[in-house]
């Protein structure tokens, strides 16, 4: 039976059985290092990096559109949200313990964490199966290349399997949601949906044991796969909750076309 839990995944992990998932999938937590770039102002005007990218643009918004582009441009002050100091090894070997042989999980990450990430999910037993990437239409300004994709570690347990669609592109290129979010790091449920149907059947078990606003619990429910997910903060468990109940239609409609092998 599918289920939303509101606590601390090291603990609530802790009741599934062994290999009780057909699926791990997850945007899970990870330090940000800088909490985005800083803007500066000199007078009405912007200064330092964001000047060079944006050179006409006043306005001290939160995102700011590319000259002469379709990206728009992250400006962030702080820390995305607060429940992001868990660390890989207090999770890690409990998705492996809980996940069935022979199966896929996909955790997203940046690229700044990814090796850590890597070498500790190998570390209690995990395979490194493939390396995908989420292309947005949003930037966050960086000095060394703007940042306008993320990463998704694909790691298997046991022997491989293969995936439904072999037709499927390591690269996956899905508008970012951009105002009005229902969680700061909010994924498309499309791009949940494309991982969840490549990787299970109808009535297979998916765990997202750091859910968020619930976007891969909504992809689930699309595609009549079984949803766990656990989520720390009050806030987030309520809006899944309420996502999961349909009470945000008009924002999970548009991703209904559902893709099924
Ligand atoms: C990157 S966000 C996931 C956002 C999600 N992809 C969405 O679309 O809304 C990670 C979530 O993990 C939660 N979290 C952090 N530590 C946790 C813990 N120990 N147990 C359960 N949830 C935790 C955070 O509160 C945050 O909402």
């Amino acid at each position: 039976m599918s289920e939303l839990r509101l606590g601390d995944t090291r603990e609530i992990i802790k009741e599934y059985t062994d290999e009780y998932f057909d699926l791990v999938c997850s945007d899970i937590p990870y330090k940000i290092a800088t909490g985005g770039s800083r803007i500066e102002f000199k007078g009405n005007e912007m200064s330092g990096i964001m000047r060079k990218v944006c050179p006409n643009d006043r306005l001290k918004n939160k995102w700011i559109k590319q000259e002469d582009s379709d990206t728009d441009i992250l400006v962030r002050t702080g820390k995305l949200f607060a429940n992001n100091e868990i660390t890989f090894e207090e999770f890690l070997p409990e998705l492996y313990r809980v996940l069935k042989s022979d199966s896929h999980c996909y955790l997203m990450i940046n690229s700044r964490n990814l090796k850590e990430l890597q070498q500790k999910a190998e570390d209690v037993g995990f395979k490194f199966q493939n390396l995908l990437v989420w292309v947005k239409n949003s930037a966050t300004p960086n000095h060394c290349y703007m940042q306008s994709c993320e990463y998704i570690l694909m790691l298997r347990k046991g022997h491989e399997r293969y995936i439904n669609d072999m037709g499927t592109k390591n690269v996956f290129t899905y508008p970012n949601i951009l105002g009005n979010k229902l969680h700061p790091t909010e994924k498309p449920v499309e791009l949940m949906r494309d991982l969840i149907v490549n990787s299970t059947n109808e009535g297979d078990k998916v765990l997202d044991p750091f859910m968020g606003s619930g976007s891969t619990c909504v992809a689930c429910k699309q595609t009549n796969r079984e949803y766990y997910g656990i989520e720390i903060d009050e806030k987030y468990y309520d809006i899944a909750k309420r996502r999961i109940n349909s009470e945000f239609v008009s924002r999970d409609k548009n991703s209904n076309q559902v893709r099924l092998f």
